[in-house]
């Protein structure tokens, strides 16, 4: 049987591999209590929900809505105007999930007459992440392939994890025995 010594390390280590585990994407539904994507009691709701949590690339957003609803992902410009007319991406099948894919904010509208400018809004901050064990591509690499349908745009960052993850495991596996 392996002695206290060598088992705490080994421990140790796979406790942090569930940490890192559990800090694999997440999934936001929009909106916090009411969970729904429409036009807000308070103008600033919305934000005021995403300022509430913290958004790090390879998460994803999910926005429900009725038929007469959509969701325009566009340009800070474009949000600010609550302009329409010239959406990055667009979306209307009433259960959108989006994958925050890269760092840095993404504005979203609704695309119904009159909604974005009652504060049907949403401005989601990415963190870039920097900070902890998660390791991910640059997010200017990235950029360009942004609009792309891609039904996987983490991959990059997924394979450096489960690389950086495997080694973890390997150490730990070493020190247990
Ligand atoms: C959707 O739009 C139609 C036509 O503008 C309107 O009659 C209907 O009440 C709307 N439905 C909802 C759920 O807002
Ligand atoms: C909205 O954007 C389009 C294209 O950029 C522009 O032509 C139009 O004037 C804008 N509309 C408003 C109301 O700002």
């Amino acid at each position: 049987m392996a002695s206290l010594q060598t088992l705490i390390p080994g421990l140790a280590i796979l406790v942090l591999l569930s940490i890192i585990s559990f800090s694999e994407a997440r999934e936001f539904v929009v909106g916090g209590k009411r969970s729904s994507w429409e036009v807000p009691s308070s103008p600033d709701e919305f934000n005021k929900w995403a300022e509430a949590n913290r958004f790090q690339i390879g998460d994803s957003i999910v926005l429900k809505y009725g038929k007469n609803d959509s969701v325009l992902e566009v340009t800070e410009a474009d949000y600010k105007t609550c302009n329409k007319s010239n959406p990055i991406k667009s979306y209307n099948d009433g259960n959108t999930k989006i994958t925050l894919d890269k760092s840095g904010p993404f504005f979203f509208i609704s695309g119904a007459e009159g909604h974005c400018e009652k504060g049907q809004k949403l401005e989601i901050k990415v963190l870039s992440a920097k900070h902890g064990l998660y390791l991910a591509p640059s997010p200017v690499e990235n950029h360009h392939h942004h609009h792309a349908p891609a039904p996987a745009p983490s991959n990059g960052g997924f394979g450096l994890r489960t690389g950086f993850m495997g080694g973890l495991a390997a150490v730990g596996f070493l020190a247990l025995v």
